[in-house]
């Protein structure tokens, strides 16, 4: 294990995540807890992460002096590398013009010259480190910033200024392995079978030899990975329930079924409620509102299900690492969880089980395959629990989902044999609820209008449109309005978020 002290920096996930590409367990820990966590779980290695603050300022944060002597090695990245300076006698000071984006460093020895002579890193700092502390020797500079790295390698504690977990630092992959290999002496044992294996034994443990446990499936990623994984360990004593609300793309609900029960063997109870979830949005336009009847109608459904199966003693649920970290990690994660299915009765009866809590997405696209779940489920691109119902603005209708779906599976087709599936984070078509004129042979039309909503993201936090190629976009469109009745016109979303949202709803 190597341990994340987070101050509060931009990159902190991406630090863990780096870390774990490195086939080493990380985990991320606010600075208050930090000093106790790793007496409790003695890692192999520290990282400080950057942060907004500066060493100087009121209530700055920090952690106690003990932290570098305890014989574990640390690696101070941005303002954790100042706060090393500060804490250990050295001085920080404003910069004298600040460092943002590409810096060119060259080393002068240490850690750092092991990975480079002279390269690019990426730089985002206020303040800088002028006077390194007693026992440590400059190991990097660049032209506005004396100290880029510094080390004291017989106490085990290296810092650098810049970000070495982000691209644009190319040497910054390097950096990390000999941080993690040579210095703290890792072995890579984090991996997906290593995981897989783990989690399933842990599952087994807590469930013990009687107990059962439900799962509200939706199709999605990280629900049937969760699934896969506890069926691996309990076997029949799994029950999942998949409501099917009729909002979601076209066949998915088929594909689902069709991997898990078939080939995987689990207990799935599908309910086609899609009458009924079309019924109670009839003459709702609002898209809270939509939301509101969506997720009101699935608890209600779910619960009905769950009751006919006698007691179940957990709830299994898919919840993912950054769910954790972004929610406080400890009891928050429950809140969380809850959200995950829309919003659980107060009075819930199970405990949870959680065996995803630990993983980063792309790692349970990982455990997903070593568990044999097929490329397109494990590539699933995010999908909103309301579905298509805040595609198609204003009320739902039939007509109008049947526009959404055909477009949609259009438009997917398309990405895929242009290859974009993997660069494109989302992509979907919406209904804007616009009729427009065109023409269509010799004769008049007066029909709907497609938009496609194409995005790159990390998170999902902030987004970019999509590039997609003129002669994709040309495919795509000609192909909706010949093939989707009731269209006549196709357009591009071409918003960033934010201002936008991914969703126009
Ligand atoms: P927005 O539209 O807020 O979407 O930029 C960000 C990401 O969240 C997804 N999304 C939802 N997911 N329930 C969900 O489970 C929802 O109500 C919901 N609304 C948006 C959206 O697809 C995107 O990935």
């Amino acid at each position: 294990t190597v341990i994340i002290v987070d101050f509060g920096g931009q990159y902190n996930q991406l630090i863990a995540r780096r870390v774990r590409e490195n086939n080493v367990y990380s985990e991320v820990v606010p600075y208050g807890r930090a000093l106790e966590e790793i007496k409790a779980k003695r890692p192999k290695g520290i990282i400080f992460t950057g942060g907004p603050a500066s060493v100087y300022e009121e209530g700055a944060p920090t952690v106690d002096r003990e932290v570098f002597g305890l014989g574990i090695p640390v690696l101070g990245i941005c303002y954790g590398a100042q706060l090393m300076a500060h804490l250990l006698g050295g001085r920080v000071v404003p910069p004298v013009a600040r460092e943002y984006g590409r810096v060119r460093i060259q080393s002068n020895g240490g850690l750092m010259a092991k990975v480079v002579r002279e390269g690019t890193s990426w730089m985002s700092h206020g303040d800088q480190i002028e006077a390194i502390p007693e026992g440590f020797s400059v190991t990097a500079t660049s032209n506005t910033c004396p100290v880029a790295a510094m080390e004291n390698a017989a106490a085990g504690l290296y810092a650098v200024q810049f970000h070495p977990e982000v691209q644009h630092t190319a040497f910054g992959r390097e950096l990390l392995h000999a941080f993690l290999y040579d210095v703290c002496g890792c072995t890579g044992d984090w991996t997906s079978a290593g995981f897989v294996e783990r989690a399933v034994a842990a599952v087994r443990a807590e469930v013990g030899e009687e107990r059962r446990v439900l799962c509200a499936l939706s199709g999605g990623v990280d629900s049937t990975v969760a699934a896969v994984l506890v069926h691996r360990a309990i076997g029949d004593r799994l029950t999942c329930i998949f409501v099917d609300h009729g909002l979601l793309r076209k066949d998915e609900g088929d594909q689902v079924m069709d991997t898990l029960t078939r080939e995987f063997d689990l207990n799935v109870i599908r309910v086609n409620a899609r009458e009924l979830f079309l019924g109670k949005l009839a003459g709702v336009t609002e898209p809270e509102a939509k939301r509101k009847v969506i997720g009101e109608e699935f608890i209600r459904v779910f619960d009905a299900e769950a009751a006919k199966l006698g007691k179940m003693d957990y709830l299994l649920q898919g919840t993912i690492y950054p769910d954790v970290i972004e929610s406080g990690a400890g009891d928050a994660a429950v809140i969380k969880s809850h959200h995950n299915v829309g919003g659980l009765p107060e009075d819930v009866q199970f405990k949870l089980l959680e065996p995803l809590r630990l993983l980063f997405k792309d790692e349970v696209r990982s455990a997903g395959r070593e568990l044999g779940l097929p490329e397109h489920i494990v590539n699933r691109q995010p999908f909103p629990g309301p579905g298509l119902a805040i595609r198609c603005l204003g009320e739902v209708t039939e007509e109008k989902l049947a526009i959404v779906r055909e477009s949609d599976a259009i438009l997917r087709e398309e990405i895929a044999r242009a290859k974009l599936d993997r660069a494109i984070w989302q992509y979907f078509t919406v209904l804007p609820n616009i009729r427009s004129v065109g023409v269509m042979g010799d004769s008049r039309t007066y029909s709907h209008a497609v938009a496609i909503r194409a995005v790159t993201s990390v998170d999902g936090m902030t987004s970019d449109w999509a590039r997609i190629p003129y002669e994709v976009l040309e495919k795509i469109s000609s192909r909706i309005v010949n093939e989707v009745p009731g269209v006549n016109r196709v357009v591009y979303d071409v918003t960033t978020k934010p201002p936008a949202t991914i969703e126009w709803e």
